[in-house]
């Protein structure tokens, strides 16, 4: 009776059913693989958000397929560091979430069974979302030397392969790497040549770690002939639940920048998929609320990062990989157990959850992701906890 683009295999697996028994068990576990920052005690601009929506223009509906343009002015004023207000409101579409972005961006420019080039490693959700809009997921590889770098040959066989699109993740979730400058350079030159688009997800962009001297800016202003760019309240103020995320569209070449708009108008006003009163309320929550929360998780991610790379030395059996932005870091563990191997030894002996690499599809045995969102406290305790298990 269904249809096979909605049928994902099961969630759970090895280590789920762990976590939960031991949940069940009412075990005291310290989760560092918790990166929802609406559990991480930031609590920082709650009040002044609260605040915010006892206002009276919530109650009017005044439809546009595009986004209110109040709303839509102060993501272009607001959201895009480094623009000095260069982004063109006509050129910001709203949707619900990144998700829903990236499936009008698939549709819009893969036909059923046409593929687009995606990162690997990346966040565990493109297959599925690729599947329900019909289109194949083809991976470059990204590797780590010291950093992260985009395995150029792997992105021109993609192309070479007709994959339609290049999603680029600028910083990387789990590898927060940001996209380095000479790197943009030849992807663009790869997109013009084989004549496709550049998605960009920059939900972490306004997080950086350490050592962003060589990477690229936001791709907002980018010189290629179409570039779709994307952000999101979830991260840019850790307020997933308000919903609101959006697509900059640019470009070089006005012809294919104005087609993409009004193909985008066609789809995003079958779905007018925004609430009215997060739209009302936008340009008040990047006043007052937006660059207190981002303080926030900033002083968060960095304090817990600077504690990683004080209790984890080079030659300790446990080290990070560097990263330079974003909300998680991957720790490379001794390659005598499979990720999930230690994973699950770490819930069931330590007490301490982290996530086994190959959720992130990341191909090097004994890699685990940890979240810097934690509260500092407990994610020294998880790290000191796990560390003296080896
Ligand atoms: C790189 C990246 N993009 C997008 C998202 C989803 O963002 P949204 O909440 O806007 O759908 C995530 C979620 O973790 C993510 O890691």
């Amino acid at each position: 009776m269904f249809t096979e683009r909605t049928f994902y295999p099961s969630c759970s697996n090895l280590f789920s059913l762990a976590v939960e028994e031991l949940r069940a068990r009412g075990a005291d576990l310290i989760d560092l693989t918790e990166s929802n920052p609406t559990r991480c005690g930031i609590t920082e601009g709650n009040a002044e958000l609260l605040a915010l929506f006892q206002n009276s223009r919530i109650l009017r509906y005044e439809p546009d397929s595009r986004g209110m343009l109040v709303a839509r002015e102060a993501v272009a004023r607001h959201c895009f560091l480094d623009t000095d207000g260069k982004v063109s409101p006509e050129r910001l579409f709203l949707f619900s979430g990144t998700s829903e972005a990236y499936a009008h961006l698939f549709r819009l420019i893969c036909g059923a069974g046409e593929a687009v080039l995606l990162p690997a490693p990346s966040y565990p959700l493109f297959d599925e979302l690729c599947r329900y809009c019909d289109v194949v997921p083809m991976y470059y590889t990204l590797t780590y030397d010291g950093s992260w770098f985009i395995n150029m040959e792997s992105v021109e066989r993609g192309l070479l392969a007709g994959a339609k699109a290049i999603v680029l993740i600028h910083p990387g979730n789990p590898s927060g790497a940001f996209i380095k400058m000479t790197e943009r350079a030849e992807l663009n030159r790869l997109a013009d040549q084989y004549a496709v688009p550049l998605i960009v997800d920059e939900v972490f962009h306004a997080y950086p770690l350490e050592n962003t001297k060589n990477c690229s800016g936001s791709f907002v202003m980018n010189t290629n002939r179409l570039t779709f760019t994307l952000g999101g309240l979830s991260k840019l103020c850790g307020l997933p639940q308000l919903k609101l995320a959006w697509l900059a569209v640019s470009g070089t070449e006005t012809k294919w920048v104005d087609e993409a708009i009004y193909r985008l108008d066609n789809v995003a006003d079958l779905f007018l998929s925004v609430g009215t009163p997060i739209q009302c309320v936008l340009p008040d929550i990047c006043v007052s609320v937006l660059p207190i929360r981002q303080e926030a998780i900033r002083r968060r991610t960095q304090e817990n990062y600077r504690v990683l790379q004080k209790l984890l030395s080079a030659d300790s059996p446990v080290t990070y990989l560097h990263t330079e932005g974003g909300w998680s870091v991957i720790l490379r563990l001794p390659q005598v157990r499979s990720c999930e191997e230690w994973a699950l030894l770490l819930a069931r002996e330590a007490g301490v959850l982290v996530q086994p690499g190959y959720f992130f599809d990341i191909a090097e045995p004994s890699r685990v992701v940890v979240s810097l969102l934690v509260e500092p406290q407990r994610f020294a305790e998880g790290i000191v906890t796990s560390y003296s298990n080896f």
